[in-house]
């Protein structure tokens, strides 16, 4: 028996890297997975490849932001593939700017879409893993959370905001056995980053100072972060809450 067969899980930005590198994990791990993400997101495309290898899989096209779209959503599910007792919440954007020229609306939709877009999923999947006795929650999350960048301020306070978010809720849910935690990657080689390296004066300079931030002078890939996921929504994972992971290739230790 796979390891979380008989589950369902719901992944938020699940036809992004590391969301849909998450997804394909946990089905191959036997849940049932459902991927809410843009409507012209690949998220269709994602779940087509599931269904094709014998899995299950709902893309329910969803903007996290929207409390309506994700109630409906997280009914949907239920509905479909059963009670999700599993989490993900992956879908973020990133807006930088100057504080004095950043627009109030980009400030505004950065923490709709990463911090309202995380709440959101949990308030309306928590009574499902409340009736089901248990359930475990992943926030993706970031190094950003613990350092900071010139441009970057509405991101990393988003990544910030999302880890105390995590640990208020991880005692907050503890007595009903949900268990939530968060993942912080360092760089992870994603086609968004290659875009944004390429389009910089000297992307190879760049790159070479990207994955010289970490100790081990690369960048992760969007599997190396899903492990990490799937490893704290098993119950291998059992005595882990209010905590966060670094996959970060050793970033941390050289701050
Ligand atoms: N890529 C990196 O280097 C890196 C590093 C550290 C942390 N992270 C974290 O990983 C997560 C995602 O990163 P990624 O590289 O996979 O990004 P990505 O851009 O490839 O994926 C993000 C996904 O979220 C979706 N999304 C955006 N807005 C949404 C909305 N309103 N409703 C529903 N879905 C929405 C997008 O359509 C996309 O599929 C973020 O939480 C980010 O903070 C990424």
């Amino acid at each position: 028996m796979s390891e979380f067969s008989g589950q369902v899980a719901v992944i938020t930005g699940a036809a992004g890297a590391i969301g849909a590198a998450t997804t394909r994990l946990l089905a191959a791990q036997g849940a049932a997975v459902a991927l809410l993400d843009l409507p012209a997101s690949r998220a269709d495309d994602i779940a087509g490849e599931i269904v094709a290898q014998g899995g299950r899989a709902r893309a329910i096209p969803t903007d996290v932001q929207q409390e309506s779209a994700v109630a409906a959503a997280v009914a949907q599910v239920a509905a479909e593939l059963g009670p999700p007792t599993l989490l993900v919440t992956v879908a973020a954007i990133n807006i930088t700017g100057a504080v004095e020229t950043l627009r109030v609306e980009d400030w505004d939709s950065m923490m709709a879409v990463n911090v309202r877009g995380v709440f959101l999923p949990i308030k309306h999947i928590v009574p499902h893993m409340q009736a089901a006795g248990g359930g475990a929650i992943v926030n993706m999350c970031s190094v950003s959370a613990f350092v900071g960048s010139s441009g970057g301020a509405p991101y990393h306070t988003t990544r910030g905001a999302v880890l105390s978010l995590t640990r208020s809720l991880a005692q907050e849910l503890a007595p009903q056995h949900i268990r939530i935690n968060a993942v912080c990657p360092g760089w992870v080689a994603t086609p968004f980053t290659d875009a944004y390296i390429n389009s910089q004066p000297d992307p190879a300079a760049l790159r070479a100072y990207a994955s010289g931030l970490h100790a081990l002078n690369r960048m992760a890939t969007p599997q190396e972060v899903a492990e990490a996921v799937r490893w704290l929504l098993s119950p291998l994972a059992g005595f882990c809450t209010g905590s966060e992971i670094f996959v970060d290739g050793g970033f941390m230790i050289k701050r």
